[in-house]
């Protein structure tokens, strides 16, 4: 497998350096060798060159059977222009339309939650229009009464795709089904979003389907998320929530995301955390994001088997404390706990099953 690698900034080259080994490994041991072509693509090129990745970056992704990215984002540049001019650019112009957020509890890893544990849920999030569209602009600027306009763009055939994809997830999982929306407000886009999924969810009389307010959704994560299993969102509504779904389980440091087009590649595998400039540099960002993008990646290529033996290696580690980083309120590294993944799985035999995690 050729992929494409872009560490990225802040903390990103962090996790990633500290997870390719583990990946290396686990698909080595399936039978297919990883072969890493590295770019320098981030804030600091934008400012060596004014762009964050060259104009041929889309031939070069494409001839990759995977991304791994790490993060954007520095103090230095305004965010909008790398996080539109990388990250956002590849989701669109790849049209990677699903936006796939997994999370779940890990057994010995502390929570907010009194008791997290049997979390498991998963974010379908739409990942190329609605509020992220860039339609818009800014009126009056410098003349007193700026307005600032930012229209959200939801389209039927978008959301339909997205909401087979969704479906049949819950498939495969506990065959329950959310539609996040908040379509008694704004009641234009998101009523396209309820006929849509409304008429798609006929197509799966044997999927529980449900419609929730976003902001009652919210408040649901936190008191009752283990009646969640598939949460069914547009792109900003997906991206709130599975912020709060990650401080669910350990923090950001936790959730990994994997963009896709279903049936198609290059998909794009990162951790939902940015560059994190409060933590970057100092070698104690938790690589499990990271490592658990890495496992999705090997799944969509697959290698299902090379991304269970990540899983249960990354909850093997996890479950020793002394691996923990300060993020899990531990004391340890990038470099330990991602080396405790690599030990973990270094002594895991290929031919056995691997554990439930
Ligand atoms: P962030 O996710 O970088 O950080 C939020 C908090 O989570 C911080 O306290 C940070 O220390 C912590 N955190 C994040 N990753 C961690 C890890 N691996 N281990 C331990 N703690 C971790 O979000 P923030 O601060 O809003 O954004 C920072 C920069 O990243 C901004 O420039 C933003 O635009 C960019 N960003 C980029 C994304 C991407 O590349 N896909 C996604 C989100 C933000
Ligand atoms: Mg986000």
């Amino acid at each position: 497998m050729r992929i494409a690698c872009i560490p990225g900034d802040g903390v990103g080259p962090e996790v990633l350096t500290a997870s390719l080994p583990v990946l290396a490994l686990a698909a080595s041991r399936h039978g297919v060798e990883l072969d890493l072509v590295e770019l320098d693509w981030g804030g600091e090129r934008y400012l060596r060159t004014g762009v964050a990745m060259p104009a041929e970056s889309l031939d070069v992704v494409r001839s990759c059977d995977a991304v791994m990215f790490g993060a954007v984002g520095r103090p230095d540049v305004p965010d909008h222009v790398l996080v539109r001019g990388l990250i956002i650019a590849l989701r669109q112009e790849l049209d990677l339309a699903v936006n796939l957020r997994p999370v779940r509890s890990w057994h010995g890893v502390p929570s907010v939650l009194r008791d997290a544990g049997g979390i498991d849920l998963v974010i379908v999030r739409e990942n190329t229009e609605g509020e992220y569209v860039g339609v818009g602009g800014r009126v009056k600027r410098g003349l007193g009464g700026e307005l600032g306009l930012e229209v959200a763009v939801h389209s039927q055939p978008v959301i339909e795709r997205l909401a087979r994809f969704a479906f049949d997830t819950a498939r495969t999982r506990r065959r329950r089904l959310s539609l996040v929306t908040k379509s008694n407000a704004m009641y234009h886009g998101y009523t396209l979003w309820d006929e849509v999924v409304d008429e798609v969810a006929t197509d799966y009389p044997d999927v529980v389907f449900e419609r929730v307010l976003v902001d009652a959704m919210a408040a649901r994560m936190v008191q009752s998320p283990r009646s969640l299993d598939v949460l069914l969102c547009s792109n900003l509504f997906g991206d709130i929530l599975s912020d709060l779904a990650a401080a669910l389980v350990g923090g950001m440091g936790m959730a990994p995301s994997a963009n896709i087009l279903p049936g198609s590649s290059p998909g794009v595998f990162e951790p939902v955390h940015g560059s994190a400039p409060d933590i970057a540099g100092r070698g104690i960002a938790n690589p499990v994001a990271c490592l658990l993008s890495g496992a999705l990646m090997l799944e969509h290529a697959g290698l299902l088997p090379a991304a269970e033996s990540v899983r249960a290696a990354v909850a093997t580690a996890l479950s020793d404390p002394s691996h923990h980083t300060p993020d899990l309120g531990g004391t340890a590294g990038t470099a330990t706990l991602a080396e405790a993944v690599l030990t973990t799985l270094e002594a895991q035999r290929v031919d056995q099953p691997v554990p439930a995690s």
